[in-house]
């Protein structure tokens, strides 16, 4: 199943212990990639670089040298992202591709209730941590930049959310994150061009089935918001009744479009969100 997008191109993914992060190494792998798995939990990393393992045995996979190698990094901390990135150049030689996609999601509670140190703590994972690993990648890939080179082999996707274009109720946290996610992309696209470097951002909503799914709508259910019916069942059909497509996405889907962003296929796309949501949140905004 190689994928000359992505044959010997070096890959890293933050969150990679995670749903998303996850899948997106083992669909990277199998069609060629090599891949720096990075997150912050030894154990999620484990469970990762096992399925991993099994994977980059097979025949089919074509990639040259090392073709996974999983980093402990805590993307908040910019001496031990700055360490990891030493590390995954003298171990894979350069770095093409970047899925900025660690992330935490925080208190499910209305805006009056939520705890303010737990704002804080979203905002510093899912905003300060995505620029320091964003900033700690593009400094490298703009010394691989070759003098006069004009184009923009290199790619960057951030993950954000539906919940940053519409603000979620009893979401504040997740949803002020996710904002500050599309304004960094925006802004980190213009400030990266003149360096090779494209950076996107998808927005995701709406994915399932599975326990990310499932817990979320536990977690609505019992927030106490009037936006959400009271158990967990109900919340689910409330949101798939919103969506156009009446139905939840899949990770796979996730996943491609990552890859059509990170891949030279948008090779004239950059500061863009792509948003992955059955058409929840279609529509002009007035
Ligand atoms: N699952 C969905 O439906 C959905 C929808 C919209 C957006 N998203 C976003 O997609 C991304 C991935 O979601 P997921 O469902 O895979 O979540 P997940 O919780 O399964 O994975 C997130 C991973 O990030 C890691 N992480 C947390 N803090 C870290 C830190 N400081 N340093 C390094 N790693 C850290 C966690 O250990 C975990 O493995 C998140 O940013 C999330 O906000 C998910
Ligand atoms: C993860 O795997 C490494 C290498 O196989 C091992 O040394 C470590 O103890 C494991 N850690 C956990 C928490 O399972
Ligand atoms: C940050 O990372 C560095 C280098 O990996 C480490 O020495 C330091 O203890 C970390 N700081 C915190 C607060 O975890
Ligand atoms: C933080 O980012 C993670 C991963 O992108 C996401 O799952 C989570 O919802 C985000 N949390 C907030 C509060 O934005």
């Amino acid at each position: 199943m190689s994928d000359p997008r992505f044959i010997n191109k070096i890959i890293i993914i933050t969150g990679a212990g995670g749903n998303f992060g996850c899948s997106g190494c083992l669909f990277f792998l199998r069609r060629g990639a090599r891949i720096a798995a990075l997150d912050v939990d030894q154990n999620t990393l484990n469970e990762t670089l096992a399925e991993l393992e099994s994977i980059a045995t097979e025949d089919s996979v074509i990639a040259e040298g090392t073709r996974i190698k999983g980093y402990i990094c805590d993307v908040t901390n910019s001496s031990n992202v700055d360490a990891v990135v030493s590390s995954i150049v003298s171990d894979f030689g350069r770095i093409d591709m970047l899925w900025n996609n660690a992330g935490y999601q925080g208190q499910i509670k209305p805006t009056l209730e939520y705890d303010p140190a737990d704002f804080a703590r979203v905002m510093n994972i899912n905003v300060t941590g995505m620029f320091i690993v964003l900033q700690s990648v593009a400094k490298q890939m703009s010394q691989q930049k070759a003098d006069g080179e004009t184009s923009h082999p290199y790619s960057i996707v951030n993950t954000a959310s539906v919940a940053g274009l519409r603000g979620t109720p009893a979401m504040v946290a997740y949803s002020s994150s996710k904002a500050a996610v599309l304004a960094m992309t925006v802004s980190s696209a213009k400030d990266l061009a003149p360096h090779g470097i494209r950076v996107n951002a998808i927005s995701p909503a709406l994915i399932g089935p599975g326990f990310m799914w499932t817990r979320q709508n536990e977690l609505h259910a019992a927030s106490g918001s009037p936006y959400f019916a009271s158990n967990a069942e109900d919340v689910a059909k409330a949101k798939i009744g919103g969506v156009p497509m009446k139905r939840l996405g899949s990770i796979e889907e996730v996943i491609k479009s990552v890859a059509y962003l990170l891949s030279d296929d948008s090779s004239y796309t950059t500061g863009t969100n792509l948003v992955i949501d059955g058409g929840l949140s279609s529509g002009l905004k007035a």
